[in-house]
């Protein structure tokens, strides 16, 4: 039994973890090693007000705007009013970030939609020094366990058990190693796993970004909101084997250029801002050129500059590119755009509560307000940092209090047999990834929609069958989320009937002045 049960060890769930007071009993369930999720791959780094010449109202302004007016203005003002403090902390922590020679001050670079430099890194490995500094910080406390290779299946609630109120109690959990699946009771769980890019073909995330949280959490019984608005980073390296390869916006932040395959550059067709126009412009016109001019790929240059300043700022960037034949200091490198970020998520209140009691949500499973209709470059690290705190706060105020755990059930495991067709779970993987790629991309129409629609009710039929009938593992646990996920993106689409932010369609192309602040809100009790 633990007072706090976190589902996630990115930044969200570290910061979470490392900010609780020490006679609090916690459990940090990874369902891979500790380090693998999307923090350990942040490039750009962590945006907070840091330069003199910048100001909270300038932050505030540029995240709004990238929102497309969807941002929640007291989240916004709230977060950005703890960036400078976040980054304190992660500084008091140890993250080694790159500082300036000559001032000895904290080296902010510049990402699209941002107006000032303001965002802190450690070269471009920002969330790798981020996850590895905070994993040590985890490993030294006494009142922390970290379980890798567990993989929550499924919250446990009190309505589930069939009693009154709808409270969690914790998770049934399947260790990958020992093959057996766990009750792991808690007075308070935190869903902390991160996104649900994973849904797309092709993305910059890594394996896990499945949508386990959201999905657990709306089989819960919790609302989930702006589940259209899946962000697309315009610059992932185009090559056969460059899976994942994410080429960070601070290359064009320092003045990497897109240009055309005759080396014409194009941004500013679209964006007086050029190649520093928020994400959904950047990737849609990339989009618009690759289609118009028959192209597998543009091009990102920043070899105009200086080999030394180069390999200075982009030391990994340029190490990776160079392992797959392309010099950054002497050449342009193929790039396209591919699922980023998931902006919609788990419906949450400013401390990360969700409609279920004693369940929170934090980091990019989580719906705060935050984003808006498109997030703004680094802000993410930031709202896991601020919502890891936010949380903290409102969960140890709370631990004095008797939150009685009823009898739970073990797993059931009496009716199912091994899988004798193993083939399916990765069939259906492929399919939906395919399908949501095809007609649920970067530009989407209703008749798309409604194809992908008809695709997935089919193949959820098929997986819950399949579920109920074979062992579970941690292919199919993630095969049953991510179905969930592409259902919950597409009922999302079929609803929101204007083009806003990073949800564009033909048959709507423009914003409705009707729809400026409203908020796709599915429930799983209507839906
Ligand atoms: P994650 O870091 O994704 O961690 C999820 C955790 O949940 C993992 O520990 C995983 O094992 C666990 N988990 C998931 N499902 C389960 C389950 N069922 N059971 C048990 N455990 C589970 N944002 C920025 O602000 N700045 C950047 O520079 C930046 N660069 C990026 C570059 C790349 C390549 C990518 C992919 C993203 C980038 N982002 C950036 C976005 C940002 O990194 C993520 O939004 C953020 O790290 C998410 O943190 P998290 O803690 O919510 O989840
Ligand atoms: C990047 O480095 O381009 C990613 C930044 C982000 O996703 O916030």
């Amino acid at each position: 039994m633990y007072d706090v049960l976190i589902i996630g060890s990115g930044a969200a769930g570290l910061s979470l973890a490392l900010s609780l007071p020490s006679s609090c009993k916690i459990a940090i369930l990874s369902k891979n090693v500790v380090t693998e999720g999307s923090t350990f791959y942040a490039q750009g780094g962590i945006s907070a007000v840091l330069d003199e010449s910048d100001s909270q109202a300038s932050h505030i302004q540029d995240t709004l705007n990238a929102g497309a007016g969807l941002c929640k203005e007291d989240i916004v003002k709230f977060t950005v009013s703890k960036g400078k403090s976040s980054i304190q902390w992660l500084q008091d922590a140890g993250v080694p970030f790159t500082y300036n020679n000559d001032t000895k001050k904290l080296h902010l670079t510049r990402e699209g939609g941002h107006s000032h430099r303001r965002v802190a890194h450690a070269d471009d490995a920002s969330g790798e020094a981020i996850e590895i500094t905070l994993v040590e910080r985890v490993r030294g406390r006494d009142n922390i366990s970290l379980f890798e290779n567990h993989i929550a299946i499924d919250l446990i609630t009190t309505r589930k058990l069939r009693l009154k109120d709808n409270r969690c109690v914790g998770a049934y959990v399947l260790d990958r190693k020992q093959k057996s699946v766990n009750v792991f009771k808690a007075k308070f769980t935190v869903i902390a796993t991160g996104g649900a890019s994973k849904v797309y073909l092709y993305t910059s995330n890594p394996d896990g970004s499945s949508g386990d949280g959201i999905a657990m959490a709306w089989r819960a019984g919790c609302r989930v909101s702006n589940m259209e608005f899946m962000q697309f980073h315009p610059t992932c390296l185009y090559h056969p084997h460059a899976k994942s390869s994410l080429i960070s916006e601070a290359v064009r932040g320092e003045g990497g250029r897109l240009l055309l395959p005759d080396g014409t550059r194009f941004m500013q067709n679209f964006d007086p801002r050029g190649e520093l126009a928020p994400r959904d412009i950047v990737a849609r016109a990339i989009d618009h050129e690759m289609k118009r001019l028959g192209i597998d790929n543009v091009l990102l240059d920043i070899s105009y500059k200086s080999a030394d300043f180069i390999i200075k700022h982009f030391p990994n960037i340029y190490k990776n590119c160079l392992k797959f034949g392309y010099d950054i200091t002497k050449e342009p490198i193929p790039v396209v755009p591919a699922a980023h970020y998931t902006c919609g998520g788990v419906m949450v209140n400013i401390h990360g509560q969700t409609d279920i009691k004693n369940l929170y949500c934090i980091g990019e499973a989580s719906f705060t307000g935050l984003h808006g209709a498109n997030r703004m470059a680094s802000n993410s690290l930031l709202e896991c940092v601020v919502f890891g705190h936010a949380s903290s706060k409102h969960i140890s105020k709370r631990l004095g209090k008797d939150y009685p755990i009823p009898d739970i059930p073990q797993w059931d495991e009496s009716r199912v047999t091994d899988s004798d067709e193993c083939v399916v779970i990765n069939h259906n993987w492929d399919e939906i990834r395919r399908f949501m790629w095809d007609y649920v991309g970067i530009v989407r129409t209703t008749k798309r929609l409604q194809r992908a629609q008809h695709r997935i009710q089919m193949l959820l039929q098929e997986i819950d069958e399949y579920y109920s009938n074979f062992k579970v593992t941690s292919d199919l646990i993630e095969l049953r989320n991510l179905s969930i996920v592409a259902r919950l993106i597409i009922e999302s689409a079929l609803l929101r009937q204007e083009s806003r932010g990073l949800h564009y369609t033909l048959d709507y192309p423009k914003p409705d002045p009707k729809l400026a602040s409203v908020d796709t809100i599915l429930d799983p009790i209507t839906l």
